[in-house]
């Protein structure tokens, strides 16, 4: 039997978001909130974590896969009814519940933790997470207490007579509960005044038998927003980003300015890195050691090695090796590969291709579809011809061939090694190693062997 069985409620419409989108899916840091909730409970490992779903069910299930079980709610009568949706999942499997909701996304690792741990310690019945606001309130449950500071009652705010909404000691809506009696008491809430069923209640119910309940105290009340709207969505964001550029720059990384520099969930950037104004580093991206990125780059799914520098630039689903400069105002696309020390300068875009390295492509070059050897100089204005109308095509151009300016190379094409092609040429049959062709259309001008020297 496993310890602990997590429920993450998610089957609310979340109304006040206006959106197509359930409101769990909205993304915080590059991430939907939920998965943020899921991140933190995937430290207790081997877990069954059960997601409740009803509002846009497939679409959650959709993007959150295999990595979670899902049961349905069909009709949201409250968060207590929403839970026991999770029975058939969870009941006579593990010993304790913990119940999240997915729309919590601040909420840190260390504090489920700390729940859960307070929980199995004192083995009380229940156990919830509280926090004390001196501001808003709004929306939440307050923690009723009597003279020796015992749990008595969460009363929610619709509910709550005018003294009991001035309580500032809220619940965060996060708890663990001793499982079986939790299972045997989830049938028997009764139905509120708005027709649903509270959660919240098996407070009561607990105090009336005498059990034990325990609460945690959140300092941080920031952690226990709930994400009602966009506005508080917006909050939420700048709050993450916050921490997330926090730990990077506590681990060594210079953010020259935090509150202009949109860094992902999961994103790695290696000490000393500089990282300017207006970046945003996306997805699966990783950053090296030593490297400038920005001002205005924008990294996406992307590897950069060491000591590269990428200014004012795009870099989608590209990898990088050290020592590479990129920009200002280049484009890497999918596939591209820029191997170390090359150069890519302004207005340049790289799509699919390998360029080895020590690469030069100094200025106004598009290429794509192409496996480029070592030392190759790409002079300014070439393009690869790779797309015939309907077939994409590949050129070869091997390792120290020098491509003159303005030059068009109609894929396919082969350039061999160390060949030079003149300026403004038109490429359309594979050119020698060794040889030089230029004109419209390029043809051989390579000299005589004895006039060479
Ligand atoms: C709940 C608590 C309140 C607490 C607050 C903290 C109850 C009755 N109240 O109120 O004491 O202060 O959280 O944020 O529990 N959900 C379902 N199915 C439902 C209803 C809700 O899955 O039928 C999900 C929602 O999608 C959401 C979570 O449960 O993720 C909480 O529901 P919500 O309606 O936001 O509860 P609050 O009114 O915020
Ligand atoms: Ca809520």
């Amino acid at each position: 039997m496993n310890e602990l069985g997590i429920v993450i409620l998610a089957a609310g419409q979340g109304t006040r978001m206006k959106s197509k989108t359930p409101k769990v899916l909205h993304l915080v840091a590059g991430q939907p909130m939920i998965q943020h909730v899921l991140n933190s409970a995937a430290q207790f490992e081997g877990s069954r974590v059960v997601v409740v779903v009803g509002h846009g069910a497939d679409a959650v299930r959709q993007r959150l896969g295999s990595q979670v079980e899902f049961v349905v709610q069909e009709q949201q009568l409250g968060t207590g009814h929403a839970v026991l949706q999770a029975s058939p999942l969870l009941q006579g499997r593990c010993t304790a519940v913990l119940v999240l909701s997915g729309d919590m996304p601040l909420l840190s690792a260390e504090t489920v933790r700390s729940l859960v741990e307070t929980h199995t310690t004192s083995q009380a019945t229940l156990t919830m997470l509280t926090t004390i606001v001196d501001g808003d309130a709004m929306g939440f449950g307050r923690i009723v207490r009597d003279g020796q500071g015992h749990v008595q009652a969460i009363v929610e705010e619709a509910d709550a007579t005018p003294e009991q909404l001035a309580i500032r000691e809220l619940n965060c809506g996060l708890y663990c509960f001793d499982s079986s009696w939790l299972w045997e008491h989830l049938p028997q809430l009764p139905v509120s005044a708005k027709g649903e069923y509270y959660l919240t209640d098996l407070v009561r119910m607990a105090v009336e038998e005498e059990r034990r309940i325990d609460s945690v105290l959140l300092r941080d009340c920031e952690e226990a927003v709930g994400i009602n709207t966009r506005v508080q969505l917006a909050a939420a964001e700048a709050a993450m980003r916050g921490r997330l550029c926090r730990a990077l720059m506590l681990s060594g990384v210079t953010i020259v300015d935090p509150a202009s520099t949109y860094i992902d969930v999961g994103v790695s950037v290696g000490q000393d890195t500089v990282i300017y104004p207006n970046t945003y580093l996306h997805g699966n991206t990783a950053i090296g050691t030593d490297c400038l990125i920005g001002p205005n780059t924008i990294v996406r799914d992307s590897t950069v090695g060491d000591a590269c520098r990428i200014e004012a630039s795009v870099v989608e689903g590209a990898v990088i090796e050290r020592g590479v400069s990129v920009g200002p105002f280049g484009h890497l696309r999918s596939g591209a590969h820029l191997a170390e020390g090359v150069h890519m300068g302004n207005f340049g875009e790289v799509k699919n291709s390998y360029l080895g390295p020590g690469v030069k492509m100094g200025h106004f070059s598009y290429v794509g579809d192409a496996t480029i050897g070592r030392d190759v100089n790409i002079a300014a204005g070439t393009i690869t011809c790779n797309y015939d109308g309907e077939k994409k095509h590949r050129t070869v151009i091997d390792e120290g061939a020098f491509v003159g300016s303005d030059t068009m190379l109609v894929a396919p094409v082969h350039i061999g090694a160390h060949a030079r092609i003149g300026a403004g040429s038109v490429v359309t049959h594979d050119v020698p190693a060794g040889s030089t062709v230029y004109g419209v259309p390029a043809r051989d001008h390579t000299p005589a062997a004895d006039d060479r020297q």
